[in-house]
């Protein structure tokens, strides 16, 4: 519950609390409109080009989130920093660190003389008056939990105070074409901190993702107004910074043990990109009564499905084993087509025999035991080839035509069954 004081009926003429009106609203014919005039800025890292769907619009406000320490200060700054050499001032508004921790930062980031501004600010009317005078080509602010208006009585973080300071920094976006990014909290269960409001009023919510221990950062859309949506950009944490992965597969792969039983690697696709992922799993017989199913990076209700899958129609006796999924780099899987994967990687290890050498396998899963079609299998196909694999385990449907020039053998299995014969056949 959250309480709203009572506020004052605006006088008539107008609210001029987000800035009057300036004129009479244009109306323009769809014909006549300049898409020019809406060139996006480069962010100076082509993986955070990516994600935001080919730049930074002009008058977009994107809001990045993310667990504290994973980065997120960080790269923005590396941005403003990037963005103030190519395009112009950068106001960068910290209501959580002083300008001298900022800079401390800049100078591991190796930030040279570029345009950037700095504001350590936590009041709303001076930051939009100091985006007044600096009139910047981006405006960065780290966070909006922060920042506190004052017209509202409430304390800073509060859903009445992030709601207003973010309408406001929206129309400031607006009206003056600022580019804005916002940083936001997350509660513990991974949801932004504040408002829902706020996820409905910036145009596009980034996820900043990984895991402490790792270097590795991955920033998801989640919601995109000038893009595609869970498109991935890759990035590895190191002592200057934040450094873009080209070639995430590798990355991804870099510290898998091939012949090993209970690991496959499976062809995912990120929004529009095929990263290929290593699906661990490992099968054991339950020292307890009950048989214990743990899943990391998918969802633990599809693992039970595919075991239930497995079980029926593959005939392998998983009642009472303990299984244990998990998808290595801490990435987070959610489309179907790893089924396959998930379902060769839990036979693989209960059977106690690798997979095939240098293959790699997609697809869908029905309850039936059928392996489905997938989309983009060529995509998926070809990845795999550029990393060295000579052969692609893939639904019947996918095989030929889809994938007839990709470079690696393919296989295209109907059922579970199929699969796991193709895959794990002694040699
Ligand atoms: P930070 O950007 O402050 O995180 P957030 O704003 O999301 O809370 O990141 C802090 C972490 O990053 C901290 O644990 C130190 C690490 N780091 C590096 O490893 N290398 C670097 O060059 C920098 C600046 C930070
Ligand atoms: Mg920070």
């Amino acid at each position: 519950m959250v309480e709203e004081p009572e506020t004052a009926a605006p006088a008539a003429g107008g609210d001029a609390r987000y800035g009057a009106p300036a004129g009479r609203a244009e109306v323009r014919r769809y014909s006549e409109v300049d898409v020019e005039a809406a060139r996006r800025v480069p962010s100076g890292f082509g993986e955070f080009d990516r994600v935001l769907g080919g730049g930074i619009v002009p008058g977009s406000m994107v809001l990045v989130g993310g667990e504290p320490g994973i980065g997120k200060s960080t790269l923005l700054l590396q941005v403003a920093a990037r963005v103030a050499e190519s395009a112009g001032p950068v106001l960068y508004a910290s209501g959580e660190e002083s300008e001298q921790q900022v800079k401390e930062r800049g100078q591991r980031l190796d930030i040279g003389d570029a345009e950037l501004y700095l504001l350590a600010e936590t009041c709303l009317e001076r930051l939009l008056e100091a985006v007044e005078r600096v009139r910047p080509a981006l405006l960065v602010v780290d966070s909006i939990q922060t920042i506190y208006s004052l017209s509202l009585a409430s304390a800073p973080g509060s859903v009445g105070q992030v709601r207003e300071a973010a309408t406001h920094l929206l129309f400031n976006a607006k009206r003056g074409n600022v580019p804005t990014i916002l940083v936001g909290h997350v509660t513990k269960d991974g949801a932004l901190a504040g408002p829902k409001v706020l996820e409905h009023v910036v145009d596009t919510v980034l996820y900043f993702e990984g895991e402490r221990h790792h270097a590795h950062r991955v920033v998801r859309a989640v919601k995109n107004r000038f893009g595609a949506v869970s498109e991935l950009g890759v990035f590895e944490m190191t002592g200057s910074g934040l450094l873009p992965v080209s070639n995430p597969s590798r990355l991804f792969l870099s510290d898998r043990a091939a012949d090993a039983p209970g690991s496959v690697v499976l062809c995912s696709l990120e929004g529009t990109r095929p990263i290929l992922v290593e699906v661990q799993a490992l099968v054991s017989t339950g020292a307890y009564g009950t048989a214990r199913r743990m899943s990391s990076g998918m969802d633990h209700n599809r693992l039970a499905l595919l075991l239930a899958v497995l079980e029926k129609r593959a005939g392998l006796g998983l009642a009472g084993e303990d299984v244990f999924v998990n998808v290595a780099g801490g990435l987070e899987i959610d489309e179907p087509a790893a089924d396959l994967g998930v379902v060769a990687a839990v036979a693989s290890s209960l059977r106690a025999r690798p997979v095939r050498p240098a293959t790699a396998v997609f697809g869908e899963v029905g309850l039936g035991g059928e392996v489905r079609g997938t989309p983009q299998a060529g995509l998926r196909v070809r990845e795999a080839a550029q990393l060295g694999f000579t052969h692609c385990v893939v639904p019947a449907a996918n095989s030929g035509r889809d994938t007839a020039d990709a470079g690696c053998e393919t296989i295209g299995v109907e059922t579970v069954e199929d699969a796991l014969d193709a895959l794990l056949a002694v040699s």
